[in-house]
């Protein structure tokens, strides 16, 4: 799939404000950092059309981006960055919480990691709670142009031991993207592309 037109629609903070319009929705969330504006403006061909920083903390709200007219691309504010508490709902954002238990237009969520770290508990949480409220998601492994192609494979391959170590019986669908050279854009548009006609 390409895309052609992407355009900014509204940002806010409460889910019961998102558009209302019934078209589907994929949303991009992972901890602060690890690239989810900086991989919608790859995904877009746009330079700013999602706000990044080196900062953690950037993104603030939830900002719907219309796709070729027919479909959403969601930008959420990191988690992990605000205070963090042992328990798991109240590590992420409530309104990020809200959003997912909400949003009915969700078809697919895409959970960010950062390719370079070792499986971190946070993310293993978040997946759980994507796991135990049903929401289907994917992995994306983020930045792969910081490490070399046999640490990418390693560092994958320790992933899904963890996650089986972690009570999965699967691993989700998994892409490998770097928003600096592009890496994965068309393996995922293909994807979404695929969900869509479903
Ligand atoms: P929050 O909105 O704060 O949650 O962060 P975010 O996940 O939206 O991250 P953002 O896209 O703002 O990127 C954070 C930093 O990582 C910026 O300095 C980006 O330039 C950098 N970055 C993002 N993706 C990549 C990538 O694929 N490769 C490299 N080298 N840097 C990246
Ligand atoms: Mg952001």
């Amino acid at each position: 799939m390409k895309i052609n037109t992407a355009e900014f629609i509204i940002s806010n903070s409460e889910v019961d404000k998102c558009p209302l319009e019934r078209i589907p929705e994929y949303a991009f969330i992972g901890r602060s950092n690890v690239g989810k504006s900086s991989l919608i403006n790859m995904l877009t061909n746009h330079k700013n059309l999602a706000k990044t920083s080196g900062r953690p903390g950037k993104t603030q709200l939830i900002n719907h981006f219309k796709i070729n007219s027919n479909w959403f691309l969601v930008d959420l504010p990191g988690y992990g960055y605000a205070k963090v508490s042992k328990k798991t709902k109240s590590v992420f954002q409530q309104f990020i919480t809200d959003y997912f238990e909400k949003r009915e237009q969700l078809v697919c969520a895409f959970v960010l990691i950062d390719i370079r770290h070792e499986a971190q508990n946070i993310d293993l949480e978040f997946m759980a709670y994507m796991g135990e409220s049903e929401i289907p998601f994917c992995i994306i492994f983020t930045k792969a142009d910081k490490i070399s192609k046999v640490k990418i494979d390693s560092h994958i391959a320790a992933y899904k031991k963890q996650m089986f170590a972690n009570n999965w019986a699967e691993i989700p669908p998994f892409f490998v993207t770097s928003s600096t050279e592009g890496t994965g854009k068309d393996d995922l548009l293909e994807y979404i592309d695929e969900v869509n006609q479903e």
